[in-house]
């Protein structure tokens, strides 16, 4: 039976950790501020930003919440961040997506100044982790990270598969891992003869929106697997892309849903805001 990797404990304690650096910066006059921007009200992203607001309330940030109706033209929205962007007291700029399909996600992030791209979504970010310069690392796969580190999970020479291939999670994960030195495979829709290639995982990340698709078949006997996946299952209860109850007789460590790697995209950004700060100290 695999050991829970409880993400709700290890996401506490990075807040915790921020928190006490958070104190201390405000001690030299500065408090750290995310400015929260949502159009519409999709309820999904209204609990997701109800969450980030808590979350800075809790570790000593200030936030600022942009509240803007679904029918906020681009021009709007981009004249907002261009406001924000040049506003010395603003730290971390977050748009929560998804926008309304009028509004193009590419333009609005790439709008962001790379220095307070907290969610790590500019292409900017993006190509420093690729390259292997510091940077906003997208906060998902952060955690993860922070996750099997914490956990006492070693990285350097396993081999790593990832299942998903989207530029918050799958690509950013991928990299993140290779930075550890792990060797890794990145599997999608599109890959052939899945379960083969995923039962050859050490670390197996299944961050690819099904619902309970990885089952004991995909897994190898004694594997880590960290579930990305959130969905609303039978009975309104929650449940990840990994099918936990027989995924567990198997591996040797699992992620929870909920209390895995959720709380932990929400302690990164945490951590991201912080850096940014301080970045802005050192001018
Ligand atoms: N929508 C779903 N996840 C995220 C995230 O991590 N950041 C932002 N900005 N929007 C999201």
């Amino acid at each position: 039976m695999a050991e829970i990797i409880d993400g709700k404990k290890i996401s506490a304690q990075i807040k915790e950790e921020v928190k006490e650096e958070a104190a201390k910066l405000k001690k030299d006059g500065i408090t750290v501020t995310l400015a929260v921007i949502q159009v519409g009200q999709d309820p999904a992203s209204s609990v997701y930003v109800g969450n980030k607001k808590k979350a800075c309330e809790y570790v000593g940030f200030r936030s600022l919440a942009y509240e803007l109706p679904q029918e906020t033209s681009q021009e709007e929205l981009l004249n907002l961040i261009g406001d924000l962007n040049g506003r010395a007291d603003v730290n971390g700029i977050l748009v929560q997506l998804p926008l309304p399909g009028h509004i193009s996600e590419e333009k609005v992030i790439q709008a962001i100044s790379p220095d307070k791209d907290v969610d790590g979504f500019h292409v900017q970010n993006a190509g420093r982790l690729t390259v292997g310069m510091e940077g906003f690392v997208s906060c998902t796969p952060a955690g993860i990270i922070e996750l099997l580190k914490r956990t006492g999970i070693g990285i350097c020479g396993k081999e790593c598969v990832v299942i998903g291939r989207s530029n918050i999670v799958g690509k950013p994960m991928a990299a993140l891992l290779l930075r550890e030195n792990g060797t890794v495979t990145v599997c999608h829709s599109r890959t052939k003869n899945l379960a083969e290639i995923t039962a050859r995982a050490d670390i197996l990340v299944a961050a690819l929106g099904k619902p309970k698709f990885v089952t004991a078949k995909y897994v190898k006997e004694g594997a880590v697997v960290i579930d990305v996946g959130i969905h609303r299952g039978e009975n309104n209860k929650l449940c990840g892309d990994v099918d936990f109850d027989s995924v567990a007789e198997k591996a040797s460590y699992i992620t929870p849903v909920p209390g895995g790697v959720g709380p932990m995209t929400i302690a990164m950004l945490m951590v991201n805001c912080l850096q940014s700060a301080k970045m802005g100290k050192k001018g």
